[in-house]
């Protein structure tokens, strides 16, 4: 524990490296929570159907521009849902015109509106090559995807099965892996830096599985990747809090509407944009690493993708707050991660 704790931190503006944000009313609803903790945010391409070309791209981005409360600078920064009939030529031109940033790799079936993902990632290679070409990143959902496998050996089979090789195959591709969830996936990316990162979500920092049964079953703590054994979450605090460039913040906040998770067959995905900073910096202060917070939320990003950092500051207030405990969606709500308890940080001055 560090001996004093200041009463206040300010850090140059965070981005978020993974984002749902949905559309309609749900992006209306959750932008701005997102919006008043990040400067930008990687917006993850999983629409219903997917965003799998430029103009499909491009619209998303306006109707996300669109929504953005009075007097918002956020800025979205989109990526490509990769799909087995992607061509490389579509995922260049999307690049050099700035539409997007980056391409969406979610195996088929590995999570939510995945079904369109890619069956053959090996048949990939004509998109990849160009990508390495370009000096696009990869952001991968980790996940193998076979339902007979257990759900807690998905990511660590993935990652021996299908990453691994695919690193050795284009090894100038630089790749994010997203939402890391094991201490396995944490030496992959050390051992691959600098042209592989990780992001890592505040859940999954401050959950472990045995929570999602703690005193019966707690659908709004389920998302995929499913949380892990307590000796991960205490290598995510690790790695988070360590100040190695290769890891960077990425909530993946994934708003479902409470019946949707409250179901038989509940959704994956945690709502954690509205305490997504609050939740980061606890656990920085936790592991008495506050100096390296910055590096994590606002420059290793970033760095990494190869944009410039972001302008201004958000001061962080070691004081304590609460964030409504859902958010209203038309006639039904978004229940949010560790939303109406007290919580240690809350959010202070924003200067663009
Ligand atoms: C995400 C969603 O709901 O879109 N769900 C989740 O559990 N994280 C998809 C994803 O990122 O896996
Ligand atoms: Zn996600």
């Amino acid at each position: 524990m560090s001996a004093a704790v200041p009463a206040s931190l300010t850090i140059r503006r965070p981005d978020d490296w993974h984002v749902h944000f949905r559309d309609g009313a749900m992006l209306a609803a959750v932008l701005p929570h997102t919006a008043a903790q990040f400067a930008r945010a990687l917006v993850m391409p999983n629409l219903v159907p997917p965003v799998t070309d430029v103009s499909a791209a491009r619209a998303y981005r306006e109707r996300i521009l669109a929504a953005r409360p009075e007097g918002s600078d956020f800025k979205p920064l989109m990526t490509c849902y990769l799909t087995d009939t992607t061509r490389p030529d579509e995922i260049e031109a999307g690049f050099a015109e700035q539409v997007w940033l980056g391409a969406k790799l979610y195996p088929a079936g590995a999570t939510t509106n995945a079904h369109h993902g890619v069956t053959d990632i090996a048949a990939l290679a004509p998109v990849l090559e160009r990508m390495e070409r370009i000096g696009m990143a990869l952001s991968i959902h980790g996940e193998a995807t076979d339902p007979a496998t257990d759900i807690f050996d998905r990511e660590s089979i993935f990652m021996e099965e299908t990453l691994l090789p695919l690193l050795k195959r284009h090894q100038g591709l630089k790749v994010v892996l997203e939402h890391i969830t094991t201490a396995e996936t944490l030496d992959i990316v050390r051992a691959h830096g600098p042209r592989v990162a990780g992001t890592i979500t505040p859940h999954h920092l401050t959950i472990n599985r045995t929570s999602i049964f703690q005193g019966g079953l707690r659908p709004h703590l389920y998302c995929l990747p499913v949380a892990k054994r307590e000796r991960h979450r205490l290598a995510l605090r690790k790695a988070a809090t360590s100040g190695e460039t290769c890891f960077f913040l990425g909530t993946d906040t994934a708003p479902h509407r409470r019946g949707d998770k409250e179901a038989a067959c509940g959704c994956a995905g945690l709502f954690v944009g509205p305490t997504a900073l609050q939740t980061y910096v606890q656990v920085f202060e936790e592991e008495g690493a506050l100096h390296h917070f910055e590096g994590f939320a606002s420059l290793n990003g970033p760095n990494f993708h190869g944009i410039p950092v972001n302008a201004g500051t958000i001061e962080l207030l070691r004081r304590p707050g609460r964030m409504p405990a859902a958010v209203a969606v038309e006639d039904t709500e978004v229940v949010v991660y560790r939303g109406g308890e007290d919580l240690p940080w809350s959010i202070g001055r924003v200067a663009a």
